[in-house]
C-alpha cells in the first residue's frame, strides 16, 4: 500500500458516471453488439439480453462500484488488494484477483490497435483514399491490405497501419500520464459529448434513409428495424444465444474486467454509488439499444436486404465496420463526412474504453509498490508496447481472436463468479446492502438483495458449467484452429500464460514486502 503517493481521486461526481459509462461505450456498443444480434437471429437476441443485463449486469454494476469503494478506503485500487480486503483470512483470495488486472491489460493489447485502425480510417474518409473500393470484394482488399494481410494496390507495407497505432498508443499514454482527475476525467468530459453528437448525426441520417432502393420496396427502414426488435421466442431454448447475450452485457458492461472497481476505489466513503451505478448502465445501455442498434444494422437491411444483413453480420465486426459501412456511406451524399463521423465516433468511444483497460495495471503498481503514476505509466507503457507486437504482426494467424477469448470473454464470467460470491457470501449480504446505501442517492430495489445472493451466482456457475460442458475440450485441444496458425495460438497461450504468473508473482512479492515492512515497523 503506498505511503509517499497520495492517492488520485475524481474531481465530481459527474466525472467518474462519464468515466464508468465511457469505458463501458465503446466499440462493442456499435459493432459487436450489431454483430451478436444479427448473428443470433435479431429479435431472438433481445430476450436473453435484457435477462441477462438485469440479472447479471446491473448487479455486478453495483457491486463493482460498491466493492471498488470500500478497497479505495483501504489504498487498494485493485482486485488482489480489495479482495484480500474483504477476506482477510484466505490467503489465496488475492491470487483470484490477478484476474482483474490481467484481464484488461490483455483487452488493452489488442482494443488499442483496433483503435488505431478506426482513426486511420477516419482519415482515409476525409481524404477519399477508400473511395476507388466500390464492391466488398475491393473494401475488403483495401481493408487487408491496410492489415498487412496482403499486398496490393491500396498498400505495399503496414507502415501506414504502424503509424497510426503509434499515434493511438501515444494518445493512451499522455491521457494516462496526466492520471484521474487531470487525464481520464479531462477526456471522458469533452469525448462523451462529441461521441453522443456523432452517433445522433448517424441515427438520424439511418432514419432518413428510407427504402433506398426503388425496386426493392420491402428492403425499408422499418423492416430492418423489425429484424432486430420482432421477438422470436424459440430462440429461448437455445444455449448458444444465452452465453453470446451474456458474454455481450458482461463486455459492453465493462462489468468482469476490474475496470470499475478500479475506477470506483477512487471515490471517498460516502460518494454514491447505487445512483452512479444506475446511470453508467443507462448511459450504455441507451447508446446500444437506441443508437448502436438503429445505424448498422438497419442501415446494412435496407441496402443489402434481409438475406444478407445475417450474412454480413457473421461475416464479423471488423468487415462490418470496415467495409460494409463504408460501401454505405458511398451509396449516399456526403459519403466522406458520414464515413468520418463514422469512424472518429468508433475512435472516441475505443479510447474512453482503451484508458480504462490500462488503469487497473497502473493503479497496481501505484499502490503496492508506491511507484509513482508517471513511473507507473511508463513501466506500463512499455511492456504493453511489447505485448501490442504479435497481435499486430500475426494479426492473420488467430492472435487477436486468442486474446479475445481469454482476456475478454472467459476471464469475465471467471472473475465476476468470484467478485459476486465473495460479495455477497463472504463480505456477507446484510453488510454488503448497507455498503452499497451508504450516501446512496437512491435505494436499490430489495429483489436485488435476493438477486445477489442467490440468482446472479447462480447464473454465472451455470454459464460457466455449461461452457466447460460444450467447448472445453475442442478448445483446449485447438480443433477449430487452422493447422498452418496452431504455432501462434499455442505461442499466445503460453504468452498468456507467462503474464499470469508473473503478475501473480508480483502480487505474493508485494504481499511479502508489506508484512516484512509492518514487522520492521513492530521492531
Ligand atoms: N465496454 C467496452 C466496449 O463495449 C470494452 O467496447
Amino acid at each position: 500500500m503506498r505511503k509517499n503517493n497520495k492517492r488520485q481521486s475524481w474531481g465530481s461526481q459527474i466525472g467518474i458516471i462519464l468515466a464508468v459509462a465511457g469505458s463501458a461505450v465503446g466499440l462493442g456498443n456499435f459493432l459487436r453488439f450489431p454483430v451478436q444480434a444479427a448473428s443470433n437471429g435479431g429479435g431472438a437476441f433481445m430476450i436473453p439480453y435484457f435477462v441477462a443485463l438485469f440479472l447479471v449486469g446491473l448487479p455486478l454494476m453495483w457491486v463493482e462500484w460498491t466493492l471498488g469503494r470500500f478497497g479505495g478506503g483501504f489504498g487498494h485500487s485493485t482486485a488482489p488488494g480489495v479482495f484480500h480486503t474483504v477476506w482477510r483470512k484466505n490467503r489465496f483470495i488475492k491470487y483470484f484477483g490477478v484476474i482483474g488486472i490481467f484481464g484488461p491489460l490483455i483487452i488493452f493489447i489488442y482494443y488499442t490497435y483496433i483503435e488505431s485502425w478506426t482513426l486511420a480510417y477516419s482519415f482515409f474518409a476525409l481524404l477519399d483514399k477508400y473511395s476507388g473500393a466500390t464492391t466488398q470484394g475491393a473494401m475488403q482488399s483495401f481493408l487487408r491490405g491496410f492489415q498487412g494481410l496482403e499486398k496490393n494496390s491500396f498498400f505495399t507495407s503496414m507502415i501506414p497501419a504502424y503509424i497510426f497505432f503509434l499515434i493511438a498508443f501515444t494518445l493512451n499514454m499522455s491521457v494516462l500520464y496526466h492520471g484521474i482527475k487531470g487525464g481520464i476525467e479531462r477526456l471522458v468530459k469533452i469525448a462523451m459529448p462529441i461521441l453522443f453528437i456523432c452517433a445522433v448525426a448517424l441515427v438520424i441520417r439511418v432514419l432518413m434513409l428510407g427504402a433506398p432502393n426503388a425496386s426493392k420496396p420491402t428492403w425499408n427502414l422499418l423492416n430492418g428495424m423489425g429484424f432486430l426488435w420482432n421477438p422470436q421466442f424459440e430462440a429461448l431454448k437455445s444455449a448458444r444465444v444465452w452465453l453470446a447475450a451474456t458474454g455481450q452485457i458482461f463486455f459492453t458492461l465493462s462489468v468482469g474486467i476490474g475496470v470499475i472497481l478500479t475506477y470506483a476505489s477512487y471515490l471517498s466513503k460516502t460518494d454514491d454509488v447505487a445512483l452512479s451505478g444506475l446511470s453508467a448502465v443507462s448511459v450504455n445501455e441507451f447508446v446500444e439499444i437506441i443508437l448502436g442498434a438503429s445505424i448498422v444494422i438497419p442501415a446494412a437491411f435496407v441496402f443489402f436486404g434481409p438475406g444478407q444483413v445475417t450474412e454480413v453480420a457473421k461475416s464479423g465486426a471488423f468487415n462490418l465496420s470496415f467495409v460494409t459501412m463504408p460501401l454505405i456511406f458511398e451509396q449516399i451524399p456526403w459519403s466522406a463526412l458520414f464515413g468520418f463521423v463514422w469512424f472518429f465516433l468508433l475512435f472516441v468511444a475505443g479510447i474512453t474504453s482503451s484508458v480504462s483497460l490500462a488503469q487497473p495495471a497502473i493503479a497496481f503498481l501505484e499502490d503496492e509498490f508506491n511507484i509513482s503514476r508517471k513511473k507507473a505509466m511508463w513501466i506500463f507503457g512499455l511492456a504493453t508496447f511489447i505485448l501490442c507486437q504479435p497481435a499486430i504482426f500475426f494479426l492473420g494467424h488467430g492472435v487477436v481472436d486468442e486474446l479475445d477469448f481469454w482476456g475478454g470473454t472467459f476471464c469475465l464470467v471467471v472473475f465476476a463468479t468470484v467478485e459476486i460470491i465473495l460479495f455477497g457470501w463472504v463480505f456477507g449480504m446484510d453488510k454488503a446492502w448497507e455498503e452499497i446505501h451508504r450516501g446512496a442517492d437512491m435505494r436499490v430495489p430489495k429483489i436485488y438483495k435476493f438477486i445477489i445472493k442467490y440468482v446472479t451466482p447462480s447464473f454465472l456457475i451455470t454459464l460457466l458449467t455449461v461452457w466447460f460442458w460444450q467447448e472445453w475440450l475442442p478448445i483446449i485441444s485447438m480443433q477449430n484452429v487452422a493447422p498452418q496458425d496452431k504455432p501462434y495460438v499455442l505461442g499466445t497461450r503460453i504468452l498468456l500464460l507467462s503474464i499470469f504468473l508473473i503478475l501473480s508473482f508480483l502480487v505474493r512479492a508485494a504481499w511479502k514486502k508489506r508484512r516484512t515492512g509492518k514487522q520492521e515497523v513492530v521492531a
